[in-house]
């Protein structure tokens, strides 16, 4: 089987035609991401909101690679606050994806930091493959070699990308077109680049990885999204035999529109469940604020630290202390009030260093990102 090397965005042989009905779905998904964009402002810290989707996002995006960490898994690491090691290279990699997605975002917000390019990505590549699974995978570089997606060898594979001297071209090209092509609506451009960019394949591994960061650095440069609220990996991990399908049928019949039609359909479906998410977790917040201001024995920290829960749904005393500047006993009676109130619930069994969660909240964060429940 030979390798496929594609033409430059946008493509022209067929070009893509954009109808009436594609149109009108281009519409409906800008729409869908103005009312999360709004969901994201109207609650009180954004930060807690993206800290629990960045979350949810890292851990199904690991997942289709087949890593079995949960939401919980990594928040319970957190919490114990100590480095992922080898036995943990579930964690790791879960952690890796958070780390590549922090680095970028933070790279592109900076006026110092690297624009939107191959660098950039080559940068994050590194980050998303650091520690022992990644290190045979060339962090950060461009593969050097020939690889093929399924099948034992390219001859059976079902896909075998672009021939590694092919490469540098490809890619500045594919570069050129991440400014180019201002014509078309950004979230068709967004939706050319991702099929692209997995067309081409540029890394021994974490392509898929990548190809979704990059959207999601796309809609926040492009200002569809004023922070990033949107993660497609729980959509294509749900529809991962349509979402490869159609990636196929672009290379092989030219059928950008089918394509365009599936990833639009992606995006406003996870807009969608983002602003009911984001919802839910607001009301449940502002719910449970009531329960602890009228639970005996609340004092002001306890309001306090309840207001750090979003940001460490796992927490211990220990970590109680050091987020309320306090003392051992103070920071104890702030979480016995919290426990009190039906907030927080003790989950370690232990008698020392206990581990308290805040139940209710991960519930409604874990929906759809756990596969072993
Ligand atoms: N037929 C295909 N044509 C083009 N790209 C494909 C095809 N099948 C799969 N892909 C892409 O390859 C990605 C997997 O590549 P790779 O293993 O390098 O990335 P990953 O980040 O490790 O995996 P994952 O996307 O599963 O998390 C898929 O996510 C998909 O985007
Ligand atoms: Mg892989």
């Amino acid at each position: 089987m030979a390798a496929f090397v594609p033409f430059p965005l946008p493509p022209t042989e067929p070009p893509l035609e954009i109808g009436e009905l594609l149109r009108e779905q281009i519409r409906v998904t800008e729409e869908g991401l103005r009312r999360l964009d709004l969901a994201g402002a109207m609650v009180p810290s954004v930060d807690w909101f993206i800290y629990g989707f960045v979350r949810k996002e890292a851990v199904p995006s690991s997942q289709i690679e087949g890593t079995q960490a949960t939401l919980v898994d990594l928040l319970n690491f957190e919490a114990e606050g100590t480095e992922a090691s080898s036995e943990n290279a579930d964690i790791r990699e879960v952690c890796n994806s958070l780390e590549a997605l922090e680095f970028a975002l933070d790279q592109l917000r900076r006026p110092d930091g690297l624009p939107l390019s191959m660098r950039l990505l080559n940068e994050a590549h590194a980050r998303l493959m650091q520690g022992a699974r990644g290190a045979d995978k060339l962090p950060g570089e461009v593969r050097r070699s020939q690889n093929w997606i399924g099948g034992t060898r390219p001859g059976n594979a079902a896909f075998v990308p672009p021939p590694p001297h092919r490469l540098a071209e490809l890619l500045s090209d594919f570069e050129r077109s991440l400014h180019a092509g201002r014509d078309l609506p950004p979230l068709v451009r967004a939706g050319l680049l991702h099929v692209q960019f997995e067309t081409i394949h540029p890394y021994l591994d974490g392509n898929g990885r990548i190809g979704r960061l990059l959207v999601t650095l796309l809609l926040e440069s492009w200002g569809l999204l004023s922070a990033p609220l949107l993660y497609l990996s729980l959509y294509f991990k749900r529809h991962r035999d349509e979402y490869y399908r159609r990636l196929a049928a672009v290379r092989a019949e030219g059928d950008w529109e089918g394509w365009i039609a599936f990833f639009l359909k992606a995006v406003s479906t996870i807009a969608e469940e983002a602003v009911e998410s984001a919802r839910d977790l607001f009301a449940l917040v502002n719910a449970d604020r009531q329960r602890v201001l009228v639970t005996p024995g609340s004092t002001v920290i306890a309001a306090r630290l309840f207001e750090m829960l979003p940001q460490h749904p796992i927490l211990r005393i220990a970590t109680a202390v050091e987020l309320l500047d306090t003392t051992r006993p103070t920071a104890t009676k702030a979480m016995t009030a919290l426990v009190d109130a039906g907030v927080l619930q003790e989950i370690s069994g232990k008698k020392r260093d206990r581990s308290y969660s805040y139940t209710a909240y991960l519930e409604r964060l874990k929906v759809g990102t756990g596969l072993r429940e």
